[in-house]
């Protein structure tokens, strides 16, 4: 059977950043990100592997090639990669002053910095600017049209000290996104941007994965994510200030490109929101059931209804209050980025004193990748036929993929969850408009270093040679035909 996929899709890979430029030309060593994966505390107890982003595929020198492998071996016409905050502002902008609105509780929800652009200009670090560029330019030269992540992850350390901040509990100044100045910082980052490469970009996402970001860093035994906190008020508290910053990020970006680069011109903005599929360990009993129902609340509807509906349920009782309602927090979403993974049997533990602090996850035993993240199809048309009917957006599919060290099973992962996505729009009615493969290449998998394997393509750590996995012919003919044969 041959599954069509609509006109103009968007075939492509995804990358970030922190994860992909390193190994090749200057490092990125000005973030908290940096700060954390080199803190011997954090190597000592395993918080993190000990792996550096320095030994990583070095993107930021070899774009070129990788763009010409996305185009020739791959057959993509779009590809998804970040800017590094860090790059770009390595020195302090809160000096540089804007205007910001501020509700009765002291919420920034607008910025005016119209006047400021040239002292931004005058703190950028030029040089990082030029490569991006040249890497969107790349880009376009390979007919690849860029979506563009504006914050993935790595914060600059002067806004963000993850080392302080684990010591004191967060209560120390340079606290990240558990301080509003974040959100106002980063509204200067990304009109700064917008303003520079706008005339390269099209499609923005703000974010990536604001719960991923508040669980890993703020709800996490483990302490994998900078600050490696374990507090539900303070996830709560980020994961409030990240959604947020969409809406700021949003604004700014419409404001400051003007220029257009492609048919979604002159900008087209959207959040990247994980959505993963949860369901109780054990269906007969009511605890698990209950808790599953809360965590698939909390980890994939809080943040949406806090960017749509200005919903922010800081207290995560499942019911907004009056005062919980910020509705001029709305600011807008052309799109909606969905990340699918995998699917979690969600377990009712012990009671920690807070729902949030009272779950877990099965151990996966089924069918199950390199990460322990089981392999669950079915998923992906099911959240996105949910997010569509709530949130009615039109949705990029913009990370999905799998962990496969022995390339066994990287190929059947990603036609079995195509067919899905194509059951999801021609089924479902849900307009998907792009499919993001991550990753291109194996890459710094964040805590965990070099040992998960992402990639498309292998890399040798020395060479920084690419080997294509099965998957890369199984790819292109897929994208080159805009069909699906199954
Ligand atoms: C997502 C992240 C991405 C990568 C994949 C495996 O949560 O957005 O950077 O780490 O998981």
């Amino acid at each position: 059977m041959e599954l069509v996929f609509p006109e103009g899709f968007q075939w492509g890979t995804a990358i970030s950043s922190f994860q992909a430029e390193m190994g090749r030309g200057k490092p990125s060593k000005d973030t908290d990100w940096w700060a954390w994966v080199h803190d011997p505390d954090n190597i000592k107890v395993g918080r993190v592997s000990g792996d550096s982003p320095v030994d990583g595929p070095g993107f930021w020198e070899m774009y070129d090639d990788d763009f010409e492998r996305c185009r020739s071996e791959l057959g993509n016409n779009a590809v998804r990669l970040s800017i590094d905050w860090g790059r770009i502002f390595p020195e302090v902008t809160s000096g540089v002053e804007v205007k910001v609105k501020r509700d009765q509780h002291g919420n920034v929800w607008d910025l005016e910095l119209d006047d400021s652009m040239d002292s931004l200009h005058r703190i950028a670090d030029e040089d990082a600017v030029a490569r991006y560029r040249e890497i969107l330019s790349s880009a376009a030269r390979h007919g690849l049209t860029p979506m563009l992540t504006l914050y993935h992850w790595p914060i600059p350390l002067w806004l963000h000290d993850p080392i302080e901040s684990r010591d004191t509990g967060g209560n120390c100044e340079a606290n990240g996104w558990l301080s509003q100045e974040t959100i106002v910082e980063f509204g200067k980052f990304c009109a700064y941007v917008a303003h520079r490469l706008g005339n390269l970009v099209d499609v923005y996402a703000t974010v990536n994965e604001p719960r991923i970001v508040a669980e890993h860093g703020y709800l996490t035994e483990r302490g994998e994510f900078p600050p490696g906190l374990n507090d539900p008020e303070l996830f709560l508290r980020c994961l409030k200030h990240v959604s947020m910053a969409h809406g700021v990020a949003y604004d700014q970006v419409k404001k400051w490109d003007r220029a257009e680069a492609s048919a979604y011109g002159p900008s087209y903005v959207g959040l990247v929101s994980v959505l993963q599929s949860y369901v109780p360990a054990d269906p007969s009993e009511p605890d698990d059931v209950r808790m599953s129902r809360y965590i698939e609340y909390v980890f994939n509807e809080w943040g949406l209804n806090a960017v749509f509906h200005g919903d922010y349920d800081m207290d995560a009782d499942m019911v907004v209050d009056p005062e919980e309602q910020m509705p001029y927090l709305v600011k807008g979403c052309d799109f909606l980025g969905v990340n699918y993974y995998s699917l979690w049997r969600v377990k009712h533990r012990k009671d920690g004193g807070h729902p949030l602090l009272s779950y877990g996850f099965e151990p996966c035993a089924g069918d199950c990748s390199d990460y322990g993240w089981e392999i669950y199809p079915e998923g992906l048309r099911s959240v996105l036929s949910w997010a569509y009917r709530r949130y009615r957006r039109p949705i990029f599919v913009t990370e999905n993929g799998i962990a496969d060290e022995k390339d066994e099973r990287r190929t059947r992962y990603l036609r079995s969850h195509l067919e899905q996505v194509h059951k999801a729009i021609s089924q479902d009615g849900v307009p998907v408009k792009g499919y993001y493969y991550w990753t291109l290449m194996d890459n710094f998998e964040w805590s965990d270093g070099y040992q998960i394997r992402f990639g498309l393509y292998g890399v040798d750590p020395d060479t920084k040679r690419r080997t294509p996995t099965k998957a890369v012919g199984a790819y292109r003919e897929i994208a080159q035909n805009n069909t699906l044969i199954i």
